[in-house]
């Protein structure tokens, strides 16, 4: 069979990134612009300057994407972009972009879903991963446990009722003096402590998510005793962040019978969390998945993956694809 090579485009948020990606599997090319240094002074991002930096290079790094998998847009056979979740305005640059390039290239456009192309990130780093099986998607934005029976299938098993984890991590980054983007600094401080401070960690009967109370704990201990010891803070935040996402894991394993346990999302990239799914692993006797390191985080070779995969079950748009800043898994 012919080898099938994608172009994906990301612009969700505060990373531009453009990826080129064969047979769904293969990273050629992932050029990846983060906005990180601009955003970091304002304490988060700023959507009206995430959009203005997005138009500013977008151009520039598709031609690197392109130098760098040594290749040109002849070779390329479908456009894929991030058509949703994220900020309106940061997915519009995309959007346009790649709707402009479907244009005069004459190649197929494919919307993308952000949170499935976080999934699709592990087929780049474990080619024998196929599905059936469940997958915990946990970023900036999101967290959810999902069932995903098929490359295209997915069913949400259970999500948070409030923050997404890390949006949690980046919170108490920030209340206890670390700064943006947290998740990173929480988990270099937290190997510095112990997890000795209890947190309250809520339990559903379903499989639902929640963390702002773990946050706003975290928040008020420090508050109280601003002298208080931040690496234990930030290793008891951690821990009891976990042993929510540890115990519906374990739950959802039981409930539907599998041995594959996908973890996605930016927060996969932090260290107790995968050092806690490793330890489940060999307890249960079951297998985790990670991406590697650079695919956890926002970057469009995962997007182009998950292009690919819709490319072949034949999912295209036409030029009135819009940014749909909601957009909800398996839509
Ligand atoms: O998936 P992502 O790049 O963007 C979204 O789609 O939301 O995730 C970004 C999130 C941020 O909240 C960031 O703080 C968190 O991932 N993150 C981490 C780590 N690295 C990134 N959280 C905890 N530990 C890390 N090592
Ligand atoms: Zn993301």
């Amino acid at each position: 069979m012919k080898d099938v090579l994608i172009m994906g485009i990301e612009s969700s948020c505060d990373e531009t990134s453009v990826a080129i990606v064969k047979n769904g599997r293969e990273v050629l090319s992932n050029v990846i612009n983060s906005q990180i240094k601009i955003h970091e002074e304002y304490g988060g991002v700023v959507p009206e300057i995430a959009s203005r930096c997005h138009t500013e290079v977008i151009n520039k790094i598709m031609k690197e994407a392109l130098e760098e998998a040594k290749v040109t847009l002849d070779d390329i056979d479908a456009i894929a972009v991030t058509h949703g979740p994220g900020l309106v305005g940061a997915l519009l640059v995309g959007v346009s972009y790649a709707k402009g390039l479907s244009y005069v290239t004459g190649k197929p456009l494919i919307p993308v879903n952000h949170i499935e192309g976080h999934i699709a990130g592990n087929y780049l780093t474990h080619n024998d991963l196929k599905p059936p099986f469940l997958c915990l998607i946990i970023s900036g934005g999101h967290t959810h446990l999902v069932k995903v029976t098929d490359y295209n299938d997915f069913e949400i098993l259970g999500k948070t009722r409030d923050d997404a984890v890390g949006e949690a991590f980046d919170k108490v980054a920030r209340v206890v003096g670390l700064g943006y983007p947290g998740g990173p600094k929480v988990d270099n401080l937290a190997k510095e402590g112990k997890p000795n401070i209890k947190l309250p960690v809520t339990h559903f009967d379903n499989l639902d998510f929640s963390f702002s109370g773990i946050k706003t704990a975290v928040i008020n201990l420090n508050h109280k005793d601003p002298n208080i010891n931040k690496a234990d803070l930030c290793a008891s935040f951690q821990a009891a962040v976990t042993e929510m996402l540890t115990s519906n894991v374990i739950k959802a394993i039981k409930e539907f019978d599998t041995d594959k346990i996908v973890i996605a999302g930016g927060v996969s990239r932090n260290s107790y969390i995968r050092k806690s799914f490793d330890d489940l692993a060999n307890e249960l006797n079951i297998k985790v998945y990670y991406p590697e390191p650079i695919l956890c985080t926002d970057n469009a070779a995962m997007i182009a993956a998950m292009g690919y995969y819709n490319y072949i079950n034949e999912e295209k748009a036409d030029l009135k694809l819009n940014a749909i800043p909601n957009l909800k898994i398996g839509e």
